[in-house]
């Protein structure tokens, strides 16, 4: 099979501009939002140094822009080293996705010597009681304060992800807070996006509408106020919302993952729609994968939706919203997304929302194997 693109609808795709690769699905964290499938892939599955390595230089050669390393938590990775040298040499902005709490300054210090351009992390919450609760991981949040600071000290850009949800989304000003104290150049909230653990927490994360409202509001003036000081990015939940978000920036358009064992997906949950296949970097090549195969074909563009999406005039700006949301709620990821008022199941979708946000929260289910056991 050829790499280079023929069709006339392969030739109006562009190489992808991002490429996550998750290191592993290990993790000392046990966030009960995480968007890792149930199924978690085993160390002995993970693939070894010299395919990341040819995976990152043929990302180069395709035109990817961007890597984001991240799991699991991409440190426990002995050859992270090997991995940004690497990713530095071929011309990759490379971000290192971390929950922080198991580096040291000097593995930190030896990533940015090695071409390291970018740091991610993630918190729970800005109270630490309620952070180590979440993550279920005694003094990590204290500990990832200590990071984000070692970040700046070594002049690296900090971003502050913090996923919001109902049991930490009133924090919201303290988090905002925290980002500033700890120089961040910018933070990341997002609204809980229900796929793998998260859809098997929904009800324990689902904010009310109110709530929803509330930090919307609160984000528009934070980001007024902070001008020039911090860049606030919001990722919506579109339980409440009347239009989609585009996932992914649609389906096949300008992202790939590749999974701990090296399967290539579309979308970090992807391998829940039972009727894909997904090619695998072990035994293909990456622009084979992204411009030929099947799975990243399925829903590429707009020929493949259904009515309302297929005359409608948003189809080519939210490429009809989450395939995988669809599957979720309706039974079939071709259709169109619940997420949007023109769909038939979006009243139903909405009232699911609203009622399990106002029943008292259930138990988390820790991310972990023992837990995926009993799901
Ligand atoms: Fe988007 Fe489809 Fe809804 Fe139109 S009908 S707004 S394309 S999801
Ligand atoms: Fe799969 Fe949105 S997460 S398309």
């Amino acid at each position: 099979m050829s790499a280079a693109p023929t069709t006339p609808e392969q030739l109006a795709v562009r190489a992808p501009i991002g490429l996550l690769a998750e290191l592993t699905h290990r993790c000392p964290l046990q966030c009960p939002y995480c968007s890792n499938p149930l199924a978690l892939e085993r160390a002995g599955a993970e693939l070894p140094t010299d395919v990341w390595l040819d995976v990152l230089e043929q990302a180069g050669r395709l035109g990817v822009l961007q890597l984001h390393l991240s799991g699991g938590e991409p440190t426990l990775r002995r050859d992270l080293e090997e991995i940004v040298a690497l990713a530095a040499k071929v011309g990759l902005y490379t971000n290192l996705v971390t929950a922080g709490v198991l580096l040291t300054r000097e593995r930190l210090e030896r990533l940015a010597s090695l071409g390291l351009d970018h740091v991610q992390v993630s918190i729970q919450d800005a109270d630490a009681t309620s952070a180590d609760r979440i993550a279920h991981y005694a003094n990590g949040h204290a500990r990832k304060l200590q990071v984000a600071r070692w970040v700046g000290a070594l002049k690296l850009p900090l971003t502050i992800n913090a996923p919001v949800h109902r049991q930490n989304i009133d924090n919201l000003p303290a988090i905002i807070d925290l980002a500033v104290g700890l120089g961040a150049h910018r933070l990341e909230v997002a609204h809980v996006q229900y796929y793998g653990w998260a859809l098997a927490n929904r009800q324990a994360l689902m904010p009310t509408r109110r709530q929803v409202l509330d930090s919307a509001e609160l984000l528009d003036r934070a980001r007024e106020r902070l001008k020039g000081v911090l860049l606030i990015d919001f990722v919506v939940p579109d339980y409440y919302a009347r239009r989609p978000k585009p996932c992914m920036g649609g389906w096949g358009r300008g992202s790939i993952n590749i999974t701990p064992s090296g399967k290539a997906l579309p979308c970090h949950a992807a391998e829940t729609i039972p009727e894909l296949a997904f090619d695998n970097v072990r035994s293909s090549r990456l622009a084979d994968i992204w411009f030929h195969s099947p799975a990243f074909q399925r829903f590429r563009g707009t020929a493949w939706m259904p009515e309302p999406c297929r005359s409608c005039e948003f189809r080519a700006v939210d490429w009809g919203g989450c395939r995988c949301q669809a599957l979720a709620f309706a039974g079939e990821a071709g259709v169109t997304d619940p997420a949007c008022a023109k769909s038939a199941l979006h009243e139903a979708f909405r009232q699911a929302a609203e009622h399990e946000a106002g029943e008292p929260a259930r138990q988390f289910v820790f991310r972990n194997p023992r837990s995926a056991a009993h799901l």
